[in-house]
């Protein structure tokens, strides 16, 4: 049966550490002269139903990187479900290309589109989660503390996509997660209940807290990401009065771990989330996992492709 990569917690803990193995030998191969053309041939196409500029490069760059290639195909051009409904855009697709990567704007979207197609689909982004920024977030956690278990992860802000795949993944792997977000931006109590589970067999702990500073206490990875996200544009004048007390800046980092890396899935908005001080201080890996992406993004593709 073909797989879809729709969802950090359709994996076992097993299969995510192989994956993020995997991210750290192709990230070496391709520092050591490059990654072996194993997609020859091979063609993923990539529907945008909102703007990106990681996502879309790093699978782009990773297709290529491995020797196959990718087709970009914009907002405008596919109108899923409405030019076309995603059933049938779906069976088109499956026959002209090997894997489809969908950023789209609800969840069930994507699901639909994995359901019939013939070939992997892989998540680019929804409302609900981001899985494949997860893989590069874990990736990038391990590069600096060789492990997720055991590590206070602490997401500060909107309970929203970025956080839920954040928290999968710590809870799959271990790592303990903080959520601090201010009343009537809470994550969706369907997303915790499964955050609860993983943990249940992993031994993190979870907390979903009000206090910024709180949650910051002893935390070894403090995460932010936008107030507002895409297609929510029309609440960005009354978030932008709510989220203030939760900006990451140098007092709140202060009074985490000394040790402390500072993550943002980006794109951010400094001055709100995050200060350019952090941003740019020494706390900061926001590019290595900006970077990071296009080595997470291939050894998901290589896992549903190569298999
Ligand atoms: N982090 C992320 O997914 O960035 P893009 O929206 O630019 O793809
Ligand atoms: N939460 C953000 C993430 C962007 C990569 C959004 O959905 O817009």
């Amino acid at each position: 049966m073909k797989k879809d990569f729709l969802a950090v917690s359709d994996y076992t803990p097993s299969e995510l550490q192989e994956m993020i193995d995997l991210a750290v030998s192709l990230k070496k191969e391709h520092f050591a002269g490059g990654n072996k053309p194993i997609f020859k041939g091979k063609v993923l196409a990539m529907i945008f139903q909102k703007p990106s500029l990681r996502t879309r490069m790093s699978f782009d760059m990773a297709m290529r990187h491995l020797g196959g290639d990718a087709l970009y195909l914009s907002p405008a051009e596919i109108g899923l479900g409405q030019r076309e409904s995603i059933a049938d855009v779906a069976r088109v697709i499956s026959g002209y290309v090997d894997a489809i990567m969908a950023r789209v704007f609800d969840h069930a979207h994507v699901i639909e589109l994995a359901r019939w197609s013939s070939i992997p689909v892989i998540n680019g982004l929804s409302d609900y989660n981001h899985p494949c920024q997860a893989m590069a977030d874990a990736l990038t956690i391990i590069e600096k503390f060789k492990t997720l278990k055991g590590l206070n992860i602490s997401f500060i802000g909107d309970g929203n996509n970025v956080a839920v795949s954040l928290l999968h993944i710590c809870a799959k792997l271990g790592a303990n997660f903080t959520l601090a977000s201010p009343e009537g931006y809470d994550m969706l109590p369907a997303a915790i209940e499964d955050g609860r589970k993983f943990a249940a067999a992993s031994g993190s702990k979870l907390n979903f807290i009000r206090d910024p500073h709180e949650a910051v206490k002893h935390a070894h990875v403090i995460y932010t990401d936008t107030w507002t996200s895409m297609g929510q544009e029309a609440e960005t004048e009354k978030r932008i009065k709510v989220f203030p007390p939760y900006q990451v800046n140098q007092k709140l980092v202060s009074e985490a771990d000394k040790d402390v890396i500072v993550m943002h899935c980006l794109p951010a908005h400094r001055g709100q989330e995050l200060t350019d001080e952090v941003a740019d201080g020494p706390h900061s890996v926001i590019f290595p996992q900006a970077h990071n992406r296009l080595h997470a993004q291939k050894a998901v593709l290589v896992k549903l492709l190569a298999a």
